[in-house]
């Protein structure tokens, strides 16, 4: 059996960024990162637009209580005001940390940190490097996760979270090359598995975003918070749905529809275009609805509006984002200096997750924590997003409570004896779940249910939700269960068989999504990305409050915990 103080399971930025607070904190701790890719193709290296921190380079009058009250706002007051209080705090702190580790922030004249202005945010506070700042941080997280001998299990897929009498004691993983099962012990697990985007069938998220950490954790007998919040980012690049980053906006970029119209202006008059994301992915979405969409060929009534970059000039797009500029260019042949780049809302984010408390421990209930178990980033609900992340405020949370939740695991495992685990009777498990695959003779190929399941979930828990939709789509959910028990493996060898990890991955995917519309239909109420057409207020009586959702093969259990409100209470929200 394999043994470490500490595993990690992911290594996008808030699992490298744990990781190496810990090696950096004990040297003499052996830290372990597992990941199904490469950590440096982590989904996190796709991150685009940025990082917020009250740098004040640009806006002076910015301050961290200013990026606080945005954030709540545009959470639409369901985010835990603790939780953002610390984000916010350390958010000037962690950049300079990055900054000192060699991370390639764009500088402003004089040498000083960029800025550039974001939705939702009301001042200019999000450093960058160009479009491609996930990339600039991984990068350098990764070189350091080497420099203290962190070790990375590349390629590993975890199937399980041992959780034994509500202890964490390791995971089962098989390796993706050869199909070799290993069991892991260890003082302390941590979950940094990121997002779900491949639930739905238009997503900016890579193929690997398949929800597996929240499906781990909710077959393990644990809640998962408010998974009715998903988040769509307004300009998915049409038809692929890969980002058109927000920073295209922040530096100067229209939203027009296919009569030419800077429609925003219809729905935040005061933010136009930087209005935060729910409200601008419903007005692409109204706009397209009511006719006022184009089609490729520029006719009216199509599936898309535009981003209209043309008046920014070739040297400002070429120079703050350029990556933008040569996705629409080589997946779509738009040249975006000379024409509009055609969007529409596409799958960005997760504002629920594995319910954590301020360390990065993980609830087991809305009083409990569960011992030796501890998740961050994306796959994590803190809760600092509430019903509705502001852009760049997701790479923040990744290093912010990475790095915190790091600290905090570093103390914990010192006090802490390896658990014992019953190495061969979950490698019987995992051996017996893997053979039945290959072996099973099945009537359904793995893409057919998954594409069947996507379309599901977006035709019935998309932008705009009714009780009689979600109804609908969760009985196409339990229909599309029955015959993912009946999918069959095309190949059936052991080496290099991908089949295995999709067929694993789409067990997930279905029980996160599941999760997602009963959440989903349980909230009667309209609320920051849950957008209820039969419930359009808020309702702040009845669902000022967190959705724990226990998820068990005979359906899904619903308790709720209270959201803390320390220093906004809640408004009305207008932009
Ligand atoms: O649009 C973007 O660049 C995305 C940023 C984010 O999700 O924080």
């Amino acid at each position: 059996m394999i043994e470490h103080d500490v595993i990690i399971v992911g290594g996008g930025l808030a699992g490298s960024r744990a990781a190496l607070e810990i090696a950096r904190t004990d040297s003499r701790l052996s830290v372990a990162v597992v990941a199904k890719t490469h950590p440096i193709r982590s989904h996190s290296v796709a991150a685009q637009g940025g990082m917020a921190a009250s740098l004040k380079n640009v806006d002076t009058d910015d301050s961290w209580e200013a990026h606080a009250f945005d954030t709540v706002k545009g959470a639409d007051y369901l985010a835990d005001q603790d939780a953002v209080e610390i984000l916010t705090k350390e958010a000037p702190d962690v950049v300079i940390d990055l900054e000192h580790m060699g991370v390639l922030f764009s500088r402003l004249e004089d040498g000083r940190v960029a800025q550039r202005a974001f939705g939702g945010h009301s001042h200019r506070r999000t450093c960058y490097a160009a479009d491609k700042t996930g990339h600039a941080i991984l990068h350098e997280l990764i070189c350091n996760l080497m420099r203290y001998g962190v070790k990375i299990y590349d390629e590993w897929y975890v199937m399980r979270l041992i959780l034994e009498e509500g202890q964490a004691k390791g995971v089962v993983m098989f390796n993706i090359q050869d199909a070799r099962i290993e069991v892991v012990r260890a003082k302390a697990v941590m979950f940094a598995t990121g997002g779900y985007g491949r639930v739905y069938n238009t997503t900016s998220n890579d193929y690997a975003s398949t929800g597996d950490g929240l499906a781990m954790t909710a077959v393990a007998g644990l809640p998962i918070e408010d998974m009715e919040f998903v988040q769509f980012h307004p300009t998915g690049l049409y038809p692929v749905g890969v980002l058109i980053s927000e920073a295209v906006r922040g530096e100067g970029a229209y939203l027009i529809n296919a009569e030419g119209d800077r429609f925003m202006a219809n729905y935040a008059p005061s933010r136009m275009e930087l209005a935060p994301r729910d409200i601008t992915s419903r007005a692409i979405t109204k706009e397209i609805r009511a006719g006022r969409g184009a089609f490729p060929d520029g006719r009216s009534g199509g599936p898309h509006v535009y981003l209209d970059l043309r008046h920014m000039g070739k040297e400002k797009i070429m120079s703050r984002v350029p990556f933008c500029w040569e996705e629409a260019h080589r997946l779509v042949g738009i040249d975006a200096v000379t024409q509009p780049i055609p969007v529409r809302p596409t799958v960005h984010y997760s504002m629920g997750g594995i319910p954590v408390n301020t360390d990065g421990q993980v609830r087991s209930s809305p009083e409990g924590l569960v011992e030796g178990f501890f998740a961050a980033g994306e796959t994590a609900c803190v809760s600092v997003h509430g019903a509705n992340r502001l852009g760049s405020n997701s790479l923040l949370e990744c290093v912010v409570y990475g790095r915190r939740t790091g600290a905090t695991i570093a103390q914990y495992v010192q006090t802490r004896k390896l658990p014992d685990v019953d190495e061969q009777t979950y490698l019987n498990w995992a051996e017996t779940r893997i053979q039945e695959l290959i072996d099973r003779p099945g009537q359904y190929r793995i893409n057919e249910i998954r594409q069947a399941f996507q379309d599901c979930m977006t035709d019935y828990c998309g932008v705009f939700r009714t009780e009689s939709l979600m109804r609908e789509g969760l009985e196409k959910l339990a229909e599309l269960r029955k015959q993912a028990e009946q999918v069959f493996l095309d190949d059936k060898a052991r080496l290099w068989n991908t089949e295995i990890t999709e067929a694993l991955e789409l067990q997930n995917l279905l029980i996160v999504g599941e999760m997602i519309l009963t959440s989903a239909l349980n909230r009667q109420e309209s609320r920051g990305a849950h957008c209820r057409e039969d419930f359009v207020d808020r309702d702040d009586t009845n669902f000022l409050k967190h959705t724990m959702a226990f998820y068990s093969p005979a359906g899904i259990d619903l308790q709720y915990r209270p959201v803390t409100i320390t220093m906004f209470q809640p408004q009305e929200r207008k932009y």
